[in-house]
């Protein structure tokens, strides 16, 4: 048997000691709180897309919508009011500026570049977080280039790196590598310094699985369909693996990284603590698509109580060690937050 936690305490404890004393009254409840979720800990991921005056549900994604640019200072100055700390931004790309190598990705004019400089027109106090990675912008809807039927590491670095410097002068905050390629943290940091961007963050999604939750986030960048039934294996960390987490995420710190993200977030809490033990480094979750429609669409069936489960969920990333969650309940969960008197 285990040696118990503190022998002291273990021996004849009951009826002395009950565990329930702590927990009989809301003030108690309060001041033995061991973690706590705050409107600090909150990124919200929007979608964007091409087009005017949309406001676009998704349908995997029950009360999440795709924001087409003139629809977008409305919705960060929500955003802003709620007093989130940092907003992700995802394009849903036209279909006819998809192409093999990806190469709308680095067009200073696109979505993602566009709606940086609407955000920061808007409120310059809110962080923004962009992916880099070229799913949104492929035909085949994978991360990086192919060449010779496989998805090419060095060459997609040279358009990762691109990629990441136009963010940056469009004024993106925080770089976020979703790709998953070798080596790009590094070279990411290099090019944002060499070109006087010092002081952007990465954000890496150091540890990024294969993973089926991502499936109606396909739906709302419009790439399920050029993914078809291809997999990301190649790149993309296989769910069986643990130890692999903690040398991603080395590497990645050793190459410059702020800050880590682990993705999914509620299938691999156990990667979180890990990571946490280990490094002792700002480490965020992304709580994402596939999680929030299953908690979602139970909500909507009346099988969870809404508030509960949600915060819940969350609060579970905190226990485990995140820094702050990257979630599509982030408003929902600010305007409770705000609200509450205490
Ligand atoms: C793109 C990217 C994905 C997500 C964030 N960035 C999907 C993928 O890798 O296929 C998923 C986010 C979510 O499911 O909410 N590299």
């Amino acid at each position: 048997m285990k040696e118990p936690h503190n022998k002291l305490f273990s021996i004849n404890s009951y009826p002395r000691v009950r565990m329930r004393r702590n927990r009989m009254h809301e003030f108690s409840r309060r001041l033995v709180s061991e973690n706590n979720l705050t409107v600090d800990d909150l990124i919200y991921p929007i979608f964007i897309t091409y087009g005017l005056n949309k406001k676009e549900k998704i349908n995997s994604m029950p009360g999440i919508y795709r924001f087409s640019l003139d629809r977008l200072e409305t919705e960060i100055k929500y955003i802003s009011s709620l007093n989130i700390p940092a907003i992700a931004f995802f394009p849903q790309t036209e279909n006819k500026l998809k192409t093999s190598d990806g190469r709308e990705a680095v067009n200073k004019n696109n979505l993602v570049c566009e709606a940086i400089r609407i955000s920061k027109k808007v409120n310059p106090e809110l962080g923004i977080i962009c992916d880099v990675a070229l799913d949104p912008y492929t035909d085949h809807g994978h991360d990086g280039v192919i060449i010779d039927n496989h998805i090419d590491n060095d060459k997609t670095l040279e358009i990762l790196c691109q990629q990441s410097l136009i963010q940056a002068e469009a004024g993106c905050n925080i770089i976020a590598p979703s790709d998953m390629m070798d080596g790009r943290v590094g070279l990411i940091r290099d090019t944002l310094d060499k070109n006087g961007f010092i002081n952007v963050q990465i954000m890496s999604y150091a540890v990024k699985y294969a993973s089926a939750f991502y499936g109606p986030f396909r739906d709302a960048v419009g790439s399920s369909i050029n993914l078809s039934n291809k997999s990301k294996n190649s790149y993309q960390m296989d769910p069986k693996n643990s130890d692999e987490a903690l040398r991603e995420i080395e590497l990645d710190l050793n190459e410059g990284a702020d800050m880590v993200i682990v993705k999914p977030g509620m299938p691999y809490l156990d990667i979180i603590h890990k990571v946490r033990e280990n490094f002792k480094v700002p480490t965020y979750a992304y709580q994402v698509s596939g999680e929030y429609s299953m908690i979602k669409g139970a909500i909507d069936k009346g099988w969870f109580d809404e508030e509960k489960i949600i915060f819940e969920s969350l609060i579970a990333f905190k226990r485990a060690g995140c820094s702050g969650i990257i979630t599509y309940f982030a408003p929902y969960v600010a305007e409770i937050l705000n609200n509450r008197k205490i």
